[in-house]
């Protein structure tokens, strides 16, 4: 594993590496804007499967593949009108569709994890988008950590998550979305939401009519992903807290007081999202706390995301 800096001018020479590991069936971590992924080439079988062993991921639960182009869509799903006027509003952008997959797609079926649908993306950051159009195929990528665990909004986090299990990681910087994209099933007559990110419902209603929010019945994970513990962090998390007790770690927001790290001393939830993943590895690295507390943060916006994503991360792990 490389890890290469692509904020100096020899950028375009890790893009081609990075393109040349693809075409071969490697693995290469890269930034988006919401979170580090771990990409390998959809179209071949076994670099998909790589991805599944490296992250020690189940294999029921399905990958996104990311294009460069919404053209690249029309190869491998079955579009429709809903699909373009959000792609044409949001992409490139943090929103991954769930489409059917189109007969003689070219995505390995392991993408699919044995579903009929595929769910696509166009990441919008300068270094995903070079990568892909340097391949010239689809990418699966999950985001770039172990299974279950946070995701890397840094390359550091990709390198301490993965290690040697990836070939290159490009280090393109914080991600500054920094929780992942919003997840929408578009393979029903309803649209529903599958997981929370910073697009949020009311922005996609605005297009296409209601939208509903998948249902949590744990029984039933209609986003495979989507599992009941998740995003999990080392140390245990207690939520809506004021106060830190004996041993916990304070993660404030806005106005909090004796908070250890805090999201957004000025209550800005975009920023405390960005901070999110981050703040919590660093805290599970400090060796200074025995658990977390997290102050309340308001379920509006992109708080409706990271109430999501703490949610899991607090929840009994299995
Ligand atoms: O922001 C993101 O989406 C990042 C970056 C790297 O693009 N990727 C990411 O991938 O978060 P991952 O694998 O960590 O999460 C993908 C989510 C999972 O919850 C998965 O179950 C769901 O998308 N998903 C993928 N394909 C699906 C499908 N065909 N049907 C339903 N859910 C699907
Ligand atoms: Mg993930």
């Amino acid at each position: 594993m490389t890890l290469r800096g692509v904020s100096s001018s020899s950028a375009a020479a890790y893009i081609a590496e990075g393109a040349r590991i693809l075409r071969t069936g490697g693995l290469v971590a890269f930034p988006t804007e919401t979170v580090y992924g771990l990409g390998g080439d959809a179209t071949q079988g076994k670099a998909v499967a790589r991805i599944f062993a490296a992250k020690g991921r189940p294999s029921f639960n399905p990958l996104i593949v990311h294009v460069a182009d919404v053209d690249w869509v029309a190869d491998l799903a079955k579009a429709d009108t809903r699909f373009d006027i959000l792609a044409r509003a949001f992409w490139p952008g943090p929103l991954t569709f769930v489409l059917p997959r189109r007969d003689g797609c070219p995505a390995s079926e392991l993408v699919s994890a044995g579903l009929d649908s595929i769910a696509v993306r166009m990441p919008d950051h300068p270094v995903a988008q070079a990568l892909l159009r340097a391949v010239q195929r689809p990418l699966a990528a999950p985001s770039a950590n172990a299974s279950g665990t946070v995701s890397p909004t840094l390359a550091a986090h990709v390198a301490s998550s993965l290690g040697d299990k990836v070939d290159l990681i490009i280090d393109g910087g914080p991600c500054r979305v920094g929780l992942e994209s919003t997840v929408l099933d578009l393979t029903q007559g309803k649209a529903t939401i599958l997981r929370p990110g910073a697009i949020i419902a009311e922005q996609i209603a605005a297009l296409i009519g209601p939208v509903a929010t998948a249902t949590e019945d744990p029984a039933l994970p209609k986003s495979p992903g989507q599992l009941v513990s998740h995003y999990a962090p080392v140390l245990p998390l207690r939520l809506n807290a004021t106060t830190a007790g004996p041993g916990e770690a304070l993660l404030g927001f806005g106005s909090s007081s004796n908070a250890a790290l805090n999201l957004s001393p000025t209550g800005d939830l975009v920023e405390a999202a960005a901070n999110l993943f981050a703040m919590m590895r660093a805290l599970d690295d400090s060796m200074r706390f025995s658990a977390m507390a997290v102050a309340p943060i308001p379920a509006t916006g992109i708080g409706i995301a990271i109430n999501d994503r703490l949610k899991r991360a607090a929840a009994p792990r299995v």
